[in-house]
């Protein structure tokens, strides 16, 4: 049996990479901040699917809480054979708005947490020959969105980088760009969801199932969803400066996170 680390996997994209991992028979290493919800999910996901279930409470913005992941993925007694790197949040509000401790807050989370659990993992699994790791970014990578969007550029860039690095190890790495899906992200970051058009949200378990077929095909970029790979296309070829003003127009509170 092989084991999955999801970081995030109490609610959202986290929460549904467990419940499909679980039924495809792997057990979990699940890990957020808040215990009782871990253990609530972990004694679930045991009963339904007869998996075992380990909960890691850590705060990824905290030293202590990247150190604890850090030690679980190097233990090779118990080894790790799937990353999901989930975790994240937004900040409302744009550049000078969102206070100094929050930018620096969200890069811990999505890309100082990100890089050391990646090596945490990589590491043990290319001494064994195989393994994997996704890495959420977002679509907000491709276009220019204040500290989110680059956060979640560096994720991607760093993960495609990764993953030329070690091909051949047997180790996978992929950046897994989704666009709106309906968690508790916006609510927790305080944003409005109601101008978002109905056909750019995606079901959580849909984009899942589609990861990590995009995995197992070795692709190191996901983009679940035509609706967005058509989108990011365009994305593509329109001029950066054009790109910028229309999505500032959109407003932060609502763009892709
Ligand atoms: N929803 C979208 O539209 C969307 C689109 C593109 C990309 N994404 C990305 O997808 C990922 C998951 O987002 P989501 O929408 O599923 O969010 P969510 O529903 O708000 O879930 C976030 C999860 O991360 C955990 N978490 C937050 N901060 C943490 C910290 N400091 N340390 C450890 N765990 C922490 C939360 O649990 P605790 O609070 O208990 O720690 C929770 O389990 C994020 O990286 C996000 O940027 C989301």
């Amino acid at each position: 049996m092989t084991t999955a680390l999801i970081t995030g996997a109490t609610a959202g994209i986290g929460a549904a990479f467990a419940r499909r991992l679980a039924a495809d028979g792997h057990n979990l290493v699940l890990v957020a901040r808040d215990t009782e919800r871990l253990q609530e999910q972990a004694t679930e996901l045991h009963d339904r699917h007869g998996i075992e279930a380990e909960v890691l409470t850590a705060d990824l913005s905290r030293e202590d809480g990247i150190g604890a992941v850090e030690e679980r993925l190097a233990d090779r007694k118990h080894p790790v054979d799937l990353l999901v790197n989930n975790a994240g949040f937004g900040n409302k509000g744009r550049f000078l708005e969102v206070s100094m401790a929050d930018e620096l807050t969200m890069l811990k989370v999505h890309c100082e947490a990100v890089l050391r659990l990646t090596a945490a993992a990589a590491g043990p699994m290319r001494e064994r020959g195989r393994g994997g790791v996704v890495n959420v970014a977002s679509v907000a990578a491709f276009v220019p969105r204040g500290t989110y969007g680059a956060s979640k550029a560096w994720v991607v860039q760093f993960t495609q980088g990764a993953a030329r690095d070690l091909a051949g190890s047997g180790v996978r790495l992929m950046a897994l760009c989704p666009g709106f899906v309906r968690t508790e992200f916006h609510q927790r970051a305080g944003m409005g969801t109601d101008n978002i058009p109905g056909w750019m949200w995606l079901d959580a378990d849909k984009l899942v199932a589609s990861a990590l077929s995009d995995l197992a095909k070795g692709k190191s970029l996901s983009i679940p969803d035509p609706r967005y790979k058509a989108l990011m296309g365009v994305v593509k070829l329109t001029p950066r400066g054009l790109l910028g003003g229309l999505t500032s127009k959109t407003g932060r509170k609502y763009g892709p996170q």
